[in-house]
């Protein structure tokens, strides 16, 4: 008898999409189980012996997962299509993966460049993005003017952005201030859209340049703009157990 695992988390594993993203996937009514449409969550099924489609086609476990960093450049949408056909962070990665189809781990901004990961593993993607498990991101943003100390303590103690919602208390340290750009070194952990950009915006400092140096621990270091790595499996096991 093989794993019984929930339609969800074996999507997932087959590395069509994130487990919220296959979530989405049975609501939307593009999965069969053994031929029937399944739109409710928490059917189960045993691993090599019910045959799962999405959008009519078979999808099946894949053994090898990949994980990769990205310096992601300014000019890129963080998905794996683009409904105005602009490049993809996906593009830059297929000469060499031709046929391993990875998705980006959570979003950079189209204007935000440096570290993203991408995996075709579900897990890894619920375990990096989701809000429960605080992942810290730092970020380099350089704004325009200078930065009070009031701005920056308030930046600290979270700021309210999007209809009222306050940000969670915030590491930030001012690294240059010149030629009427400040430099701030910043690190959240939540993931709301645009939220660091927000965030500046708030205390009256728009950003005109932001680059996503650390996930964690890992940081982009010296990879060069434009290029992907794997990660180590030292990277990938303290992702995994956070
Ligand atoms: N915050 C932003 O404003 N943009 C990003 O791309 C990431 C975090």
């Amino acid at each position: 008898m093989g794993e019984i695992v929930r339609l969800q988390k074996y999507i997932a594993m087959c590395g069509v999409a994130s487990r919220r993203g296959a979530e989405e996937i049975i609501a939307e009514g593009r999965v069969t189980v053994n031929g029937e449409k399944v739109t409710e969550m928490g059917v189960k099924i045993e691993i090599g012996a019910d045959n799962v489609s999405v959008d009519g086609k078979p999808i099946k476990a894949k053994n090898k997962k990949y994980y990769i960093m990205l310096n992601k450049p300014v000019g890129y949408v963080s998905t794996a299509k683009d409904q105005f056909d602009r490049p993809t962070v996906t593009d830059l990665v297929k000469k060499d993966l031709a046929d391993v189809r990875i998705f980006p781990v959570g979003r950079l901004d189209y204007d935000t460049e440096g570290l993203l990961l991408l995996t075709n593993d579900g897990d890894f993607t619920y375990k990096v993005t989701h809000p429960k498990f605080h992942v810290e991101k730092t970020y380099i943003a350089t704004v325009k003017g200078g930065m009070t100390i009031h701005g920056m303590n308030k930046l600290r103690g979270g700021v309210r952005i999007d209809d009222g919602f306050k940000t969670s208390p915030a590491k930030a340290e001012i690294l240059d201030a010149a030629d009427g750009y400040t430099t701030v070194k910043i690190t959240i952990h939540e993931g709301k859209n645009r939220q660091v950009r927000k965030m500046f915006e708030a205390v009256g400092a728009p950003v005109a340049h932001l680059k996503r140096i650390s996930i964690g621990t890992v940081e982009l270091g010296h990879l060069p703009l434009g290029r992907w790595r794997h990660l180590t499996s030292h990277e990938v096991n303290y992702l995994m157990n956070l």
